[in-house]
């Protein structure tokens, strides 16, 4: 079994070095792979220290290469690299993408995002790997290798959407910063990250439409203890536009400037969709009073019935008193 996950890592390493000479070192790498990185202003130390790379835009490149090289088809395919043809023959899964290897905890290449370089909506924008024995997508966060440090060093994690996003802020030297990938958060990732501190603070993309449906898959982090901030981008925004926009200091200034309790923010958006209607916002005090008990502190969850009544213009007692009554429907 540990021979088994070996052999999948060994593959993915291999696989990490032919992408990163693909891109280094053949012509179609160098202007199509190296200079896409540049041009979004990765700089060299940044995409080797992320050991990203180029698939050559082929059918077979990768595939036969790692077959002449001796690597056994099996461990190939479940790894995803390579895809099982009907006649037996493999193909690459990437090709003509640039390639952004996942890393374990410990720094080894387990999974790889694949981005295209088409404008076509036809494409999918990200290809990543399947599910392996390695690779659970849920229990791992894109960067947290090259964060854990920092995110202990500054007892605060940045959470953010994309491959990108992580690359900039870091490059930016904000290194506390992991994604999720594409994925909605798990309890998995959020218990992965209360390892090294419990203050999250999520960067979220000014384009988010999801927001509002994730604010219920915020909850999840009270339960696990954990303080949550919010921060919001300009629109048609992300972490990774915004400081190559404006700059590290600007970018720093705007997460202070903005970041909003996840409770308070919650409660502002859901009271301005309501408005004035008494039923409407009735629920809206139900709906933060369920995620206020999902504190497990009791001295900081009263702490946010104080602060939502004064934004809901509510009377903080029967606030507590809903707080209690919910706590025991629970108990
Ligand atoms: P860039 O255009 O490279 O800046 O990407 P982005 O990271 O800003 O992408 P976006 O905000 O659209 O999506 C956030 C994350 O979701 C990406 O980094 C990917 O991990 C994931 N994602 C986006 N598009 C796709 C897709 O087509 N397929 C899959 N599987 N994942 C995607
Ligand atoms: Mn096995
Ligand atoms: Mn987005
Ligand atoms: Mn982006
Ligand atoms: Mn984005």
């Amino acid at each position: 079994e540990e021979n088994h996950r070996e052999s999948l890592m060994i593959v993915s390493g291999f696989a990490a070095k032919f992408f990163q000479e693909s891109m280094w070192e053949t012509d179609e790498g160098k202007s199509i792979g190296l200079s896409y990185f540049k041009e979004r202003g990765f700089t060299t130390e940044t995409i080797k220290k992320f050991e990203l790379g180029y698939s050559p835009d082929q059918w077979e490149a990768f595939s036969s290469h790692a077959l002449k090289e001796g690597y056994q088809q099996q461990f190939l395919v479940e790894s995803g690299l390579s895809v099982l043809r009907d006649n037996g023959s493999l193909y690459d899964r990437y090709r003509g993408r640039v390639m952004f290897p996942i890393h374990s905890f410990t720094g080894r290449v387990i999974a790889f995002g694949g981005r295209t370089l088409k404008n076509d909506k036809s494409v999918p924008k990200y290809v990543n790997s399947p599910e392996s024995e390695i690779y659970h997508k849920s229990n791992i966060l894109y960067g947290l290798y090259f964060a854990k440090k920092a995110i202990r060093d500054e007892d605060n994690c940045y959470l953010v959407e994309g491959y990108a996003d992580v690359l900039s802020v870091h490059q930016a030297g904000i290194e506390n910063v992991v994604a999720s990938s594409g994925t909605s958060l798990t309890v998995e990732q959020i218990r992965l990250i209360s390892r090294f501190t419990k203050n999250i603070t999520i960067l979220y993309d000014g384009d988010a439409a999801g927001i509002k449906a994730s604010l219920r898959g915020l909850d999840m982090i009270l339960e696990e203890g954990l303080n949550v901030k919010v921060v919001l981008f300009p629109d048609g925004d992300d972490p990774d536009s915004y400081v190559r926009k404006v700059g590290t200091n600007a970018f720093k200034k705007h997460i202070d400037e903005n970041k909003k309790d996840f409770i308070l923010y919650k409660t502002d958006i859901l009271l301005k969709e309501a408005g004035t209607d008494p039923i409407r916002k009735a629920d809206v005090i139900r709906e933060v009073v369920e995620s206020i008990a999902k504190i497990p502190d009791s001295i900081k969850a009263s702490v946010f019935i104080k602060e939502c009544s004064h934004i809901m213009q509510i009377d903080e007692r029967s606030l507590l008193s809903e707080l209690n009554k919910m706590r025991l429907a629970k108990a």
